[in-house]
């Protein structure tokens, strides 16, 4: 077959020889289709220059010499552009979701290995007592909101080919979790293939099958283009997501202030938006936001050095501290405008990891013990630059902050309950209910408050709520 022949003389063009000679040898025709049915689309140029930057030749980028701390709205009222009135954006974002112009958009295409959890991590069983999983949370948050600002809210999940059809699945199998599954769109991100470390080959997962890793978030822009969900925004009149990661429980699926200064403030262009929290530390895992020549920045907590990382500001506080926690709003308009720019390509990030494959020389399977492999991948937060103006605004670490990551430490599911139980009981407190707390100030109860019942302090003042809670107790409200 020729688009065959084709395939593999692209391949050898492009430095792939251990693949080309394999796939011409490889018996039956079958087999051979497999193959090239898996890497006919590959943009083999593009590959091998790829392969050539970030596998053969790679170099760590380079600190930017000009790179400052970025300006961010904080909490305590003051802005770029001096003090913020956050009742008024309050207000302004409020018309924009009662309008139904906000989608919440969810990137879920991981692996989750560090977690060490087999399945999508969305189904992980994550709140304080009932044990919801990620995605039953976000969903009656949806519902929650749906409900006080009498809006549809649809909500676009990016999955990966890893965790596709376990995810539809799980949420078919509960009735996706009382939400109007039409308001509840699916979509695929691409992958790239896995790449021998030393000599630059791609690596085959068996005999017929191309080792191959999701092509990270940033492969978000294209993915909601060619899977029709951008036009299906479009098409219902949404004008910006709220982009969260579906490790993070406490993500606000709307947050009407910070749509309010997306949207309205006057340093703001409303294309790319995001939210940060001051770091706990000098080496906590999170981005950090910068200023590069004028621009916005998120450079990411493996890159930055140990000395920036711990630079002191003349307050004697970390001087970059604005901590992503990968909460931002995003406009369709954006990404139409990224995507529609011929230019438009962002960087990849290479990562080392263990893959195991299949020896073409040997003909056996290979398990490796150290990493062996570069998967290369794409930020969505690369794409904050090509804004014309992005703004940050800061949160509080436990409203919005309790990510599920690992299984012990830090960002676990043992500090993902306790800050889960922290923000119920500052909840209820902030209603007059009473918290048993020891000496240290910690609760001495579990609680969880289903998004169900409340979404925000406000929400609760409309609950049947107990005068206090016993030390030692569970509680649901
Ligand atoms: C991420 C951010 C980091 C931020 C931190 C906050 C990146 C590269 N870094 O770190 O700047 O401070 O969260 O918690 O994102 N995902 C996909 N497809 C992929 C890869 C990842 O959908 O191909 C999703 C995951 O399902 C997850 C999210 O992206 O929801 C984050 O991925 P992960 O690689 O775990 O990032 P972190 O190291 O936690």
């Amino acid at each position: 077959m020729q688009y065959v022949n084709d395939t593999i003389e692209r391949l050898a063009q492009s430095g792939q020889h251990q693949l080309a000679d394999y796939v011409t040898k490889v018996t039956p025709d079958s087999a051979k289709e497999m193959i090239i049915d898996q890497i006919k689309n590959i943009d083999f140029d593009s590959l091998a220059i790829m392969i050539d930057k970030y596998v053969l030749n790679f170099e760590d980028s380079k600190i930017p010499s000009s790179i400052e701390p970025a300006k961010y709205y904080s909490l305590d009222g003051k802005g770029p552009t001096g003090e913020w009135d956050g009742a008024k954006y309050k207000a302004l974002g409020e018309e924009i979701i009662r309008a139904s112009k906000v989608a919440c958009f969810t990137v879920a295409g991981g692996q989750g290995s560090r977690l060490g959890y087999e399945g999508p991590k969305g189904c992980f069983p994550t709140s304080c007592v009932q044990n919801k999983p990620l995605f039953e949370i976000f969903a009656h948050s949806i519902i929650g909101s749906q409900k006080k600002y009498n809006a549809i809210i649809p909500w676009y999940i990016m999955t990966s080919p890893l965790n596709h059809d376990a995810t539809v699945q799980f949420f078919g199998e509960h009735d996706y979790f009382g939400l109007d599954s039409n308001n509840v769109k699916f979509f695929q991100q691409g992958v790239m293939p896995s790449i021998d470390a030393k000599s630059g080959q791609i690596l085959l997962s068996d005999p017929v099958h191309v080792a191959t890793n999701p092509d990270g978030h940033g492969g978000a822009y294209q993915a909601l283009l060619v899977s029709g969900a951008l036009s299906d925004m479009q098409h219902r009149g949404i004008e910006h997501m709220s982009y969260f990661q579906v490790d993070n429980p406490h993500a606000m699926v709307v947050d009407p202030t910070f749509i309010g200064l997306h949207a309205h403030a006057p340093d703001s262009s409303g294309e790319f938006s995001s939210k940060i929290v001051a770091k706990s530390s000098w080496d906590e895992k999170v981005g950090v936001f910068c200023n590069v020549d004028g621009r916005t920045e998120i450079i990411e907590y493996s890159d930055l050095s140990e000395d920036l990382a711990k630079q002191l500001n003349s307050e004697n506080r970390l001087a970059f501290n604005a901590g992503s926690i990968a909460i931002h709003i995003i406009s369709t308009r954006f990404i139409n405008k990224i995507v529609s720019d011929p230019d438009y390509a962002l960087p990849f990030h290479r990562a080392n990891k263990k893959v195991s494959h299949f020896d073409l020389s040997t003909g056996l399977g290979v398990i490796p013990e150290e990493n062996n492999a570069v998967k290369l991948e794409k930020f969505v937060f690369d794409g904050i630059p090509l804004a014309s103006n992005s703004i940050i605004v800061e949160t509080d670490r436990v409203e919005e902050f309790a990510p599920v990551k690992n299984q012990t430490g830090a960002d676990s599911i043992e500090s993902s309950r306790l800050i889960q139980t922290e923000r119920a009981a500052r909840w209820l407190e902030a209603v007059g209910v009473s918290i048993p707390r020891d000496q240290d100030g910690n609760v001495e109860a579990t609680i969880e408050i289903s998004p169900l019942s409340a979404t925000c302090v406000e929400d609760l003042k409309s609950c049947d709520l107990p005068a206090s809670i016993e030390s030692g107790t569970t509680v649901i409200i």
